[in-house]
């Protein structure tokens, strides 16, 4: 059982003992402890709120409590006091994942209550002031007494709330005997639910295999994106596809129609969200001006987190919009951050194929960097990033594959988790005019890489030496031009 006034006092102790060198400077991290998904991605009130599963107390996983911050642009956030604890006896092991909506002028939190049973239950908090949440419910929502008969009351969590046509509605991943699964509930008032039916079924475009996961279909969401409804949730154990689903865990969205009625969502492509290493537990809010933002989780499950003896592990992706078009979703960073750049360095016309080039005044790693290459007879060609004597990170295209690479074997600290390849992670990109557009943020620890306007994202996180700064361009096997390439230091205080 915890207690929110114990974990705020904990942090206030203590936070000022974390150690530096591998903090973000605008990406939403915990102030001390470990945290993973984000939770209730919110507009409320003036504010953006974002929450995250979050443990104060160690810089491991352990029973969930909710941290919180809040922002008006994405990128400077403030921290707030934990929202939620794990202190009534539906939820005393643990507030797992879950959504916010507002209702009658108030932010309520729906989220799974974990007891000491292990059973996942839907549970309601709420505040009127967006930061000092209540607990009035005696029991939860969507208890056991309302499960379908597909479903294990032990892996039925991570509600995403939203409301349509009079009704809220509300999507948790399930599991039953042997299949993945997510099921749609619908209320009039948040409070009674009622059991609609299941998104998927084995007669979906992808069969069996996607469908029979023998695990949950974590953190689903739900969004309108262009015009295109759009279903994004993080699967458990998909199997590899390629250079698709590499990472134990994989995010991907779905294009299709719900069925309010019956549940089932209708669907035609199933795609990985991020091509990277470290990308998890995405969840979207739309913003008055109907912006459908993403945040996620910037780490994969069962990997060495470097962090973890400094006191802190986990961070959230930089907040991304979301479009839909060519048939695809298109990821690009919150148009906020370009508010942060300072220090501007443009090249243009740099031809490429023999020695790596440097340019003066493109150096460093909390920085964003647009690079355009035009391919010409290479064979690959790219950028190292976080380079020193000893590491360097790649990211190229690979012009022979047609896919842009991440390789980060050599980038400092040695990662490695439970999947076979621990060195790259690539995304097939089509390239008709010979030209790729790398856009890439760096935050000391972390990079994300958008390709070609955001076809595709690549995130991972890197953990080189404090001195590791440099930035080169290259074309191996053949020559290439650099087209432009702008570097921006991102300043966030
Ligand atoms: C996904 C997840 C969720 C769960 C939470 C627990 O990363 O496993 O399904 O609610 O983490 O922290």
């Amino acid at each position: 059982m915890g207690s929110k006034f114990r974990a705020n006092s904990y942090i206030a102790r203590n936070s000022g003992t974390v150690v530096q060198r591998y903090r973000h400077s605008y990406h939403v991290m915990p102030e001390i402890g470990w945290c993973n998904d984000p939770n209730g991605f919110a507009y409320y009130d003036g504010k953006i709120h974002l929450f995250y599963q979050y443990n104060p107390y160690s810089a491991g996983w352990d029973t969930m409590h909710w941290g919180h911050v809040t922002s008006r642009d994405f990128i400077k956030w403030e921290y707030q006091p934990v929202a939620l604890a794990p202190d009534m006896p539906y939820d005393d092991c643990g507030c797992f994942s879950g959504s916010a909506i507002e209702k009658d002028g108030m932010l309520y939190l729906m989220y799974t209550g974990v007891n000491a049973e292990g059973l996942q239950q839907q549970c309601l908090a709420f505040a009127s002031d967006g930061v000092s949440f209540e607990k009035p419910f005696v029991e939860p929502v969507i208890t056991k007494e309302n499960v379908g008969s597909e479903m294990s009351i032990q892996d039925f969590r991570d509600p995403y709330v939203f409301r349509t046509g009079g009704y809220y509605y509300s999507i948790m991943g399930t599991k039953a005997q042997d299949y993945g699964n997510i099921a749609l509930y619908r209320s009039k008032d948040l409070i009674n639910w009622q059991f609609q039916g299941y998104c998927m079924n084995g007669t979906d475009p992808k069969g069996d295999n996607y469908y029979r996961l023998n695990a949950v279909y974590e953190c689903p969401c739900f969004a309108e994106v262009d015009g295109k409804q759009i279903l994004i949730c993080s699967p458990q154990f998909l199997p590899q596809e390629g250079c698709r689903f590499q990472n134990v865990h994989s995010v991907v969205y779905m294009v299709g129609r719900l069925d309010l009625e019956s549940g089932r969502f209708h669907y035609d492509k199933f795609e990985e969200v991020d091509s990277g290493f470290d990308f998890y537990a995405a969840q979207t809010t739309t913003m008055p001006d109907g912006r459908v933002v993403l945040s996620a989780w910037m780490q994969m499950w069962d990997r060495n987190l470097p962090s973890q003896p400094d006191g802190w592990a986990g961070a959230m992706v930089l907040p991304r919009e979301l479009h839909y078009k060519n048939g695809r979703l298109y990821q690009t960073p919150v148009r906020e951050i370009e508010n942060y750049r300072l220090n501007r360095v443009e090249r243009k016309d740099i031809a490429l194929g023999g020695d790596l080039v440097r340019i003066e005044g493109i150096v460093g790693d909390t920085l964003e960097l647009i690079a355009e290459f035009e391919a010409g007879t290479a064979e690959r060609v790219g950028i190292k990033l976080f380079e020193g004597k000893e590491h360097e990170t790649l990211l190229y295209y690979d012009c022979k594959k047609g896919e842009v690479v991440l390789d980060r074997s050599c980038s400092g600290v040695p990662l490695a988790g439970v999947e076979e390849n621990n060195a790259t992670r690539s995304v097939e990109v089509p390239v008709t005019d010979g030209k790729i557009a790398l856009r890439v943020f760096l935050d000391n620890t972390s990079i994300e890489a958008f390709v070609n306007d955001g076809y595709a994202v690549l995130t991972a996180n890197v953990y080189a030496d404090e001195e590791d700064e440099g930035i080169s361009f290259f074309a191996a096997g053949g020559t290439a031009k650099l087209n432009r390439v702008t570097k921006y230091d991102i300043v966030v205080k």
